[in-house]
């Protein structure tokens, strides 16, 4: 476990609990009753089967689940549509000309879709694609800023029953391109350019590079949106294979029904580091997935007809998929998205966005809460958020000091806060307070969503205080498998214990016996809410000829959480530098994106291994954390080490 033993004594002694503000109970939470949790546990299927019951099915299924581990379906023979839970049914009643999206460009320009304009933009795109040649089960690359046609093309793929992989926009030419030759896609969907802090990402040209190496690519699909606000931009586009949207969607007649799927067919692949130098296509279906994401954003967001809800994740990431995108609008929400960064042009800009529209549930990452904190609280006190009513955290274990300051200066100590815990392949919340019911204290998830069972075990898979986090019941939104790599998914999930799934993150039990995250406990960074696999950042820096060997840790970062430190072996006659050291950062950089830039390099000529050629990553780490050096006996040369923590001390 890497997880340091007084730390987590710390976080335990958190004495301080919130028990659901009163002001949010008057606000007749969806649940206020804890009956909930027994009533699921007493029949976990028919609890599911009652939250499906809640989405429109073309067939009933036959079967509520079938567990044939690590093998799962649910909802065996049910028949529906993503989309149309998301979009077409919601045009009935009140909702038609509701909004369901809301809009702002980092420019300032703003956009608000109902229900109708979306669902007769969905209609069309997904007429579009089909007119390209796009059919069920084909694969869809989409590479898009924060801008409303992410959700458009997400949600045509799902009406048509293609299967979208969407690639986050940091992300360099060569990592789409790996992305996009993994999945097969035929098409890829970009933009000109996406805003982002004042300058311009240019994601078509990231495309063009790409797709030199992308032989599946019959299509790219290009939506402006540079033009008319940045004068200067031109793309080439090249005849024959890239097209505008605009055009497209101009000459396209009408649109597509939905077409009706399988419960088990596929909805998405997203690709997810891991510990290998290559990163896993986790696999979600139709069924499960819509029932589990509908669910908790119900309950956990407890979204009502009236709220203003804002997810500040990009949809690039299984948080953009789960609940900016599929969860509200299958709860028929009104979804504010906006697409530029928090610190821009200043620092109060999400403050400001949340005073504009009057947002009511704000969902974020502990790093940007981090990040707030240090620009200090005048900011957020200088805009009404009286409008919020419920906050909610994800993506790496919230400390208490932020956790703290979230409830006070953002919540105005009247917000519940929902610490989720989850996971790309769980698909949806798995642990998190039901904010109507669940005390609060800050630094932890709480407890098992109602239906959902999890446990603490050991290597031997009995039950204890503090261990690994163990997932040991099937669940609607799990993910079905690695693409293309079965055994992958066996391997990483399945293997630790006989048919209980591992997440890979250590965890304990307090005296509530509430979970406490304490991070992973694999080869697997968390760098700002970024899961970034330490082997495909050493894959990154071999990649540079004047590299021999490199070995990538964690260290602790203060916003960040963890950032990227890489020890690096110069091959002979190669000195090291300072200039080697920024090109290798940028190497890093050209090779994943932006997010795996390591903060520190630092040369050595060699690197702490055992006797049988190991690199012992747990020493490294205490090097890089500047603690005090563990147990070197087992180490082929220990005083590898010492000249390495010299170097590191001078360095620092
Ligand atoms: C971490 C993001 C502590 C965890 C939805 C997990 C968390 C990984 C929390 C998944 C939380 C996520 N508290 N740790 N509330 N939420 N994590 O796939 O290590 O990008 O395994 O999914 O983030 O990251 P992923």
């Amino acid at each position: 476990m890497s997880t340091e033993p007084s730390a987590l004594d710390d976080l335990l002694q958190e004495g301080r609990r919130f028990p659901v503000p009163e002001a949010f109970l008057e606000g007749a939470p969806h649940v206020s009753d804890a009956s909930v949790y027994a009533e699921a546990e007493s029949d976990f299927e028919a609890y599911w089967e009652g939250w499906a019951e809640e989405l429109d099915w073309y067939e009933r299924w036959d079967q509520v689940l079938d567990w044939q581990p690590p093998r799962v379906k649910w909802f065996v023979g049910g028949k529906l549509n993503v989309c149309h839970n998301c979009v077409d049914r919601h045009l009935k009643g009140s909702r038609r000309n509701k909004a369901a999206l809301i809009w702002e460009g980092e420019p300032g320009d703003v956009r608000v879709l109902t229900y109708h304009d979306l669902h007769r933009l969905v209609a069309k795109f997904a007429n579009v694609l089909k007119q390209l040649g796009v059919e069920k089960g084909d694969r869809v690359a989409i590479y898009l800023p924060m801008i409303p046609e992410a959700a458009i093309a997400m949600l045509a793929c799902a009406r048509i029953g293609a299967v979208h992989s969407v690639v986050f926009g940091g992300f360099s030419p060569d990592s789409l391109a790996d992305r996009i030759n993994d999945a097969e896609a035929k098409v890829v969907i970009t933009a000109d350019v996406g805003h982002r802090r004042g300058g311009l990402v240019p994601l078509k040209s990231n495309v063009d590079r790409a797709v030199v190496n992308t032989p599946s690519i019959e299509h790219v699909i290009v939506v402006a949106r540079g033009a008319g606000i940045a004068e200067d931009v031109d793309v080439g586009m090249q005849a024959g294979r890239d097209q505008w949207y605009h055009d497209l969607m101009r000459d396209v007649r009408g649109g597509v029904p939905c077409e009706p799927m399988d419960a088990e067919d596929l909805l998405y692949i997203l690709y997810t580091s891991g510990t290998t130098g290559k990163p896993k296509g986790v696999v979600h279906t139709t069924g499960g997935y819509l029932t589990q994401v509908y669910a908790t954003t119900k309950w956990v967001f407890d979204l009502k007809e009236e709220d203003r809800y804002w997810c500040t994740a990009d949809v690039g990431w299984v948080t953009g998929h789960s609940y900016v995108v599929y969860g509200p609008l299958a709860n028929g929400a009104t979804v504010f998205m906006y697409e530029g960064a928090p610190d821009w042009p200043d620092r109060s800009r999400l403050w400001q966005l949340c005073e504009k529209y009057g947002i009511t549930v704000f969902y974020t990452a502990p790093t940007a809460i981090r990040a707030f904190m240090r620009w200090g609280e005048a900011l957020p006190k200088q805009h009404n958020l009286s409008d919020l009513r419920l906050l909610g955290t994800v993506g790496e274990p919230i400390n208490p000091e932020a956790w703290m300051w979230y409830h006070r200066v953002i919540g105005g100590e009247r917000c519940p806060i929902v610490d989720t815990w989850w996971q790309t392949e769980t698909g949806a919340i798995m642990i998190t307070p039901v904010p109507g019911v669940t005390e609060t204290k800050p630094g932890t998830a709480t407890r098992p969503f109602p239906g959902i069972q999890a446990q603490i075990l050991n290597d031997d898979g009995d039950e204890v205080r503090a261990g690994y986090l163990a997932i040991t019941r099937p669940w609607p939104s799990m993910l079905r498998t690695v693409w293309r790599d079965e055994e992958r998914y066996r391997q990483t999930y399945w293997s630790k214990w006989k048919d209980v799934y591992f997440p890979g993150d250590g965890a304990k039990l307090d005296e509530d016996d509430h979970f406490w995250i304490l991070g992973r406990v694999d080869d697997v960074l968390n760098v700002a809410g970024h899961r970034i696999g330490t082997m495909e950042v050493e894959s990154a820096l071999v990649d540079d000829k004047r590299v021999a060997e490199a070995a990538v840790v964690g260290k602790s970062h203060e916003i960040k959480g963890q950032a990227i430190a890489a020890f690096v072996t110069l091959k002979e006659g190669i000195d090291s530098s300072d200039q080697v050291a920024s090109e290798l950062k940028a190497h890093v950089v050209e090779k994943i994106g932006a997010i795996a830039r390591p903060e520190a390099i630092i040369f050595t000529a060699d690197l702490p291994k055992t006797r049988s050629g190991k690199i012992m990553r747990r020493l490294l780490k205490d090097i890089a954390e500047g603690r005090a050096v563990g147990d070197t006996t087992t180490l082929a040369d220990p005083e590898v080490v010492r000249k390495l923590k010299d170097r590191y001390e001078d360095e620092e």
